[in-house]
């Protein structure tokens, strides 16, 4: 049986490769070559993957009207995986790209049951935490699922007609109301933005991670669906890994001792660093002689994500962990340092955001 990618379990993809064979997802190398700046994301295949990357950047190098989509689900507070979307969007608004983001917040109340205050709650610190970053708040749209205009809400309401239970179930394993709606409503999301009421058509990408990709393949067999009657097109994506928690397994607010939130006071990111999961030697005699995995080590990961960005270090970084050059405790501290400095300056944005508060003054608040 093939598995089922649930973008609303708590899992961990163990081949990214496979994903290529079994859901026609593109290898990224098929791009590498046409984008403008090679942002180290792409070059190191953290983003591996794509569907249709490649012509949504014809188009925009043709001029043609291109826009990026995504979005999130508030159910935690903001952790490092997040900064990876952030970054992404970033780098497309380099690219001169107007960049759209939705609060999942009714998905987020429907699928992981938390209360609406919570919600929006924990949808604002994502909103300021994604300008802190820096993206521009003059290139980029925030929406609430809950408050968006009808044309939006009417799109979801037809979509409805032309999707069965079979089909469904066939993606997502399993059609309970709440899970069909919020499909649904992301399909929407992503497909909006194409209607005369938001623009008119224009081509859409989404940039996420690669749990996201069946939202993908069924917005895609609804535009093909809705093409004729209402100009619908298939949106283009990319994906990427996942960064792992400092235990090794997928990074999730809700497991926060060993997910790096970016609120986290300095003295607990230490703590939550210095116990890491590293591909250390259990003794250090044993590592200076076989040298450590770097493949396996959560640290080398943040290396490779966020802290060094140049590659020429990186590869430094590599190569004197697996001569046993380094040990993983002096590893960590200057993973330390630097992931500090970087928190640090983001925080400082963070709290100039929250006290001006310009988020709320122009989000648009669900109410209740
Ligand atoms: N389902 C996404 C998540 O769990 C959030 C989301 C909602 C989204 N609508 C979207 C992502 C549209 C990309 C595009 O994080
Ligand atoms: Fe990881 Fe550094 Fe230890 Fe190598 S030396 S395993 S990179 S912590």
């Amino acid at each position: 049986m093939s598995t089922i990618l649930d973008p609303w379990g708590h899992f961990a993809i163990e081949k990214y490769e496979k994903l290529f064979k079994q859901f026609g997802i593109q290898p990224i190398d098929t791009v590498l070559d046409k984008l403008p700046i090679k942002h180290h994301f792409f070059t190191r295949r953290i983003v591996f993957g794509h569907r249709d990357f490649d012509k949504w950047l014809d188009a925009l190098n043709r001029g043609e009207k291109v826009a990026v989509l995504t979005g999130f689900m508030p159910s935690g507070h903001t952790h490092l995986g997040h900064l990876m979307v952030f970054e992404e969007l970033k780098y497309l608004q380099s690219l001169g790209v107007h960049v759209k983001i939705v609060v999942a917040d009714a998905e987020a109340y429907a699928v992981r049951k938390l209360g609406r205050r919570k919600v929006i709650e924990y949808g604002l610190e994502y909103i300021r935490h994604a300008i802190a970053w820096g993206l521009d708040p003059t290139k980029t749209d925030f929406y609430f699922q809950t408050n968006n205009t009808t044309p939006y809400y009417r799109l979801i309401q037809m979509f409805s007609r032309k999707i069965t239970k079979a089909e469904f179930e066939a993606i997502y394993g399993e059609a309970s109301p709440g899970k069909i709606v919020a499909a649904l409503t992301q399909a929407s999301d992503i497909l909006h933005m194409q209607l005369k009421a938001y623009g008119g058509y224009k081509h859409i990408l989404v940039p996420v991670g690669a749990d996201q990709d069946p939202h993908l393949r069924l917005t895609r067999d609804l535009a093909d669906r809705f093409a004729q009657e209402l100009g619908l097109r298939r949106p283009a994506s990319f994906y990427h890994k996942f960064i792992r928690g400092l235990d090794g397994n997928k990074m999730s607010s809700s497991k926060s001792d060993f997910a790096i939130l970016l609120l986290d006071k300095p003295e607990v990111i230490k703590k939550k660093v210095m116990m890491a999961l590293t591909g250390g030697r259990p003794t250090a005699e044993e590592q200076r002689l076989l040298g450590g995995e770097p493949e396996k080590c959560t640290i080398y990961e943040l290396y490779t994500y966020f802290l060094l960005r140049n590659d020429e270090e990186l590869k430094k970084q590599y190569e004197r962990c697996r001569r046993g050059e380094i040990l993983c405790g002096r590893c960590k501290k200057n993973a330390l340092k630097l992931l500090l400095e970087l928190i640090k300056v983001h925080q400082e944005k963070y709290r100039e955001l929250l006290e001006s508060q310009i988020v709320e003054k122009h989000v648009n608040i669900p109410d209740f």
